[in-house]
């Protein structure tokens, strides 16, 4: 990276020392601005609540923190994910813009067209693998509970501290009332006899995706009987070469590894050492046979290998029909269609930027 010009410490200096103190991590004098903006509204709000630690330490305390490379999301506790405030702490990964995006897509595409009464009247089963602060079963909950009052959200991961964070996170969203209030878990409080109709439920639990009782207890779960609806993951997908090359500094130092790189022990015959969650994924989905899959990768070689290995299964590419790569922003219409030739199959790639999730369907759309 290279080294900042002096005369630009003393330009920011001038205008802030704090602003000074966040130009490492910062970069450029507009950014450290901005991000100096929204460390004061966080303190502002902070000592709105009675924060006994004085503004003017506390300032220069996350100020100091962020200066030194530690992400703004880990510094002031919260990152934004749709309408949602999901809490951020280290050994948890920070959500992304792009997981929020492809999240609201599939939404959207769940609700257009609305259930039928019919269908909204059944199950609507989700589960999220690797699920870390459960941000993505918690926008489902947030866009799809008014139309699909049975949702039943699962989300799994393998590390207790994004378990415990994702329970946390879902009492959070409901105290800020940026969640239906009649929503069900076994994390929150128990119902009151008279509030016990069916309504939309979610829950975090601890699991190895790897591990076949993970996946034969939701196999049991089965919700009402007709499988799951859909299955998301965002899983590790990075090479430990490329974590060490290809990633900022302030994920290499501060994100968890064991969010982005596969370990070792998972070697799949064939497969790439990135891509095992992708094979191993997709095994879990001719068990659970959901309707819909998306899963998030990192560009669009890794996207069209995660068609090859579905190609290679014969028995689940005949299940679902429509194969599509998106892009970073898939609601982005481009002019014509945009097709990718895997083996002898033209996959449609929706959106505009990075390739950055593949979806599957076993309909039309
Ligand atoms: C890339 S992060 C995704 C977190 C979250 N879904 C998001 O989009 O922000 C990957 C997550 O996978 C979890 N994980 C890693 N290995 C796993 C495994 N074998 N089974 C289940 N979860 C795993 C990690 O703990 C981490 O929370």
């Amino acid at each position: 990276m290279p080294r900042l010009n002096p005369s630009l410490f003393w330009r920011a200096h001038h205008i802030s020392p704090h602003a000074a103190r966040l130009l490492p991590a910062c970069r450029t004098l507009p950014s450290a601005l901005t991000e100096l903006r929204w460390i004061r509204e966080h303190v502002e709000v902070e000592q709105s609540y009675g924060s006994n630690i004085p503004p003017k330490i506390r300032l220069w305390q996350l100020c100091e923190r962020r200066g030194k490379g530690i992400p703004l999301q880990y510094v002031l506790g919260t990152q934004p994910f749709g309408d949602l405030e999901i809490k951020c702490r280290p050994g948890v990964l920070i959500p992304r813009p792009e997981t929020e995006a492809y999240t609201q897509h599939l939404a959207q595409i769940l609700l257009n067209p609305p259930p039928t009464p019919n269908d909204s009247a059944r199950p609507f089963s989700i589960v999220d693998f690797c699920t870390g602060t459960g941000c993505i079963p918690l926008q489902f909950l947030s866009q799809l509970s008014p139309d699909y009052p049975n949702l039943r959200i699962t989300g799994v991961d393998i590390s207790p501290h994004a378990v415990r964070l994702a329970r946390e996170n879902l009492r959070h969203n409901l105290s800020l009332l940026m969640l239906p209030p009649e929503i069900y878990s076994p994390h929150l409080p128990p119902p009151e006899a008279s509030d016990r109709d069916v309504r939309a439920s979610v829950q975090f639990t601890q699991g190895d995706i790897f591990s076949d009782s993970t996946i034969q207890n939701l196999q049991t779960q089965n919700p009402g009987g007709g499988g799951w609806d859909v299955l998301i993951s965002n899983p590790p997908y990075i090479s430990r070469d490329g974590f060490a090359k290809d990633t900022a500094r302030s994920v290499r130092n501060y994100e968890p590894l064991s969010a982005l790189v596969p370990p070792s022990q998972y070697k799949i015959d064939g497969v790439l050492d990135e891509d095992v969650f992708y094979a191993r994924l997709l095994e879990v989905a001719e068990q659970l046979n959901p309707k819909r899959v998306l899963l998030e990768v990192a560009s669009m070689e890794q996207a069209i290998r995660v068609v090859e290995l579905l190609i290679r299964n014969d028995g689940l590419v005949e299940r679902y029909k429509t194969v599509e790569v998106w892009r970073d922003d898939p609601r982005q219409h481009q002019n014509g269609q945009e097709t990718v030739k895997v083996g002898n199959r033209a996959v449609v790639v929706r959106g505009s930027g990075q390739g950055r999730s593949v979806y599957l369907c076993q309909h039309d759309n």
